[in-house]
């Protein structure tokens, strides 16, 4: 994606920060990693796609910088060991982004809906996120300091494009977040969803066609 600006006009706000980004490979997530790196952040990369993840690292050439650890967000050991990666090789974890998803179908038709692909969005958008938050939460409350982030989506807002499953995902996205600051804030721990609209990434062009 063309999403970064000319480094010296990059202030640096991310220095000496430590990010953790899931579905950091492609689309938003990508981008994320590279604003992060060249905002001074050491980022670790968690995603199912190992080629992309790695093709990624590779060019930045530094794995000190930006390296690459696979996850799959629905599983407990998996997004376990992503947190306890980046604080064993970077020192510490300041920032996850659970920003991992899927869309879903395309087509909000409820009597076409499948079952189990309702439950598999929601595996990966809500249940994910979850065990991030968790995971980061084990290592961000004893610091007292933290950013945990979400990807949810404008659908959270105004519906009727999406598949139900991700619409309703994306809403549960932001019913966490708001239920996390109340929890985190007294330990100093910032939790912010973000809801984008439509932005051209792989995902959206599989979804649109
Ligand atoms: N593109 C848009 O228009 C848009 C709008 C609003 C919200 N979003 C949200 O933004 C986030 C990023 O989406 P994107 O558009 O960049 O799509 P994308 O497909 O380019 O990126 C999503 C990434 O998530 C990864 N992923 C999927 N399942 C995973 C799993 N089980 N474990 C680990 N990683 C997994 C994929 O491998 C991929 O790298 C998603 O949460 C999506 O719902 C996107």
């Amino acid at each position: 994606m063309a999403c970064i600006p000319p480094a010296a006009s990059v202030p640096r706000r991310l220095e000496g920060k430590v990010a953790l980004i899931t579905g950091g490979a492609s689309g938003i997530g990508e981008c994320t990693a590279r604003v992060f790196v060249q905002n001074g952040a050491k980022v670790l990369i968690a995603d199912v796609q190992d080629d992309l993840g790695h093709s990624l690292c590779q060019e930045f050439g530094s794995p000190e910088i930006i390296s690459y650890v696979r996850c799959d967000v629905t599983s407990d050991s998996d997004v376990k060991n992503a947190v306890d990666t980046a604080v064993s090789r970077y020192g510490k974890l300041d920032i996850m982004f659970n920003n991992a998803g899927v869309s879903g179908s395309p087509g909000a038709n409820i009597l076409g809906s499948d079952n189990e692909e309702f439950k598999k969005v929601f595996d990966v958008n809500v249940y994910g996120p979850f065990l991030g938050a968790k995971h980061a939460a084990r290592v961000m409350i004893p610091a007292k300091k933290g950013c945990i982030l979400f990807t949810s989506s404008a659908v959270s807002v105004c519906c009727g494009e999406s598949s139900h499953a991700y619409a309703a995902s994306k809403h549960a996205v932001v019913g966490l977040a708001k239920n996390l600051c109340v929890e985190l804030g007294q330990y100093g721990i910032r939790v912010n969803s973000i809801s984008p609209f439509t932005v051209v990434t792989p995902m959206m062009k599989i979804f649109w066609g």
